[in-house]
């Protein structure tokens, strides 16, 4: 499974690098909102950094509002990723982009049957939130596993990029049912190596390896 990072923020990317996991990057207009800059900067700076994907949010609302915005985002650089809401414009916007080359991420994806309709306007990623459904007492991982059972049965290209994550089990989750991407906030890509047996168990060999050493 692919690890991308959901931050605007150019230090936590860093670090995610480092450790390894940062296959892309996706922002959202509320990550930007944490940041100072001009966006259109941000996302250069990331593209320039980051060599897969990097994900903006158009904010339009209307079909010929969101294609030109799309369009314009994808000028940036060759590794952007435009991101479009799951609405009837936006689908009718994805289909037009796609078209022209210019991948899209189809993001606030609720139900399986915008995950549907988005793989059939042509989308290159969707973003199922389910911290967000799990907030509001739903079941998040359990529309993971519908929306890959119905990409598997018509052999749907689209990538499941498994967003809104909350937690260490989150990830896991999307790892054994077979989601493409799960896209993680740093806080919790870091606590992805913790477990207190290693801790432990690294406390116990430096511990005997002093032993070891007043040996000799
Ligand atoms: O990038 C979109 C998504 O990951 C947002 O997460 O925590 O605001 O629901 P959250």
């Amino acid at each position: 499974m692919k690890i991308f990072i959901d931050t605007a923020n150019i230090n936590e990317i860093e670090q995610a690098l480092e450790l390894g996991a940062c296959d892309g990057v996706t922002t959202n207009p509320t990550l930007l909102a944490k940041e100072k800059g001009n966006p259109d900067d941000i996302y250069r700076a990331i593209c320039e950094r980051v060599q897969g994907p990097v994900c903006a949010e158009a904010i339009s609302l209307e079909k010929k509002d969101i294609i030109q915005e799309g369009e314009n985002l994808a000028a940036i650089a060759d590794n952007m990723v435009v991101k479009i809401p799951a609405s009837k414009d936006g689908l009718k916007a994805v289909r037009i982009l796609e078209s022209q080359g210019i991948r899209c991420n189809v993001t606030l994806v609720f139900s399986p049957m915008q995950a549907l309709l988005a793989a059939k306007a042509g989308a290159s990623f969707i973003c199922p939130f389910v911290g967000r459904l799990d907030d509001a007492s739903h079941d998040g991982m359990e529309l993971i596993e519908q929306i890959t059972h119905i990409y598997q049965n018509y052999l749907m290209n689209t990538e499941i990029m498994v967003a809104s994550i909350r937690s260490v089990t989150h990830v896991r989750d999307a790892a054994m049912i077979g989601a493409d991407i799960a896209t993680i906030p740093l806080k919790v890509i870091e606590k992805l190596t913790d477990h207190p047996l290693t801790d432990k168990g690294i406390e116990l060999f430096i511990r005997d390896w002093e032993k070891v050493q007043k040996q000799f």
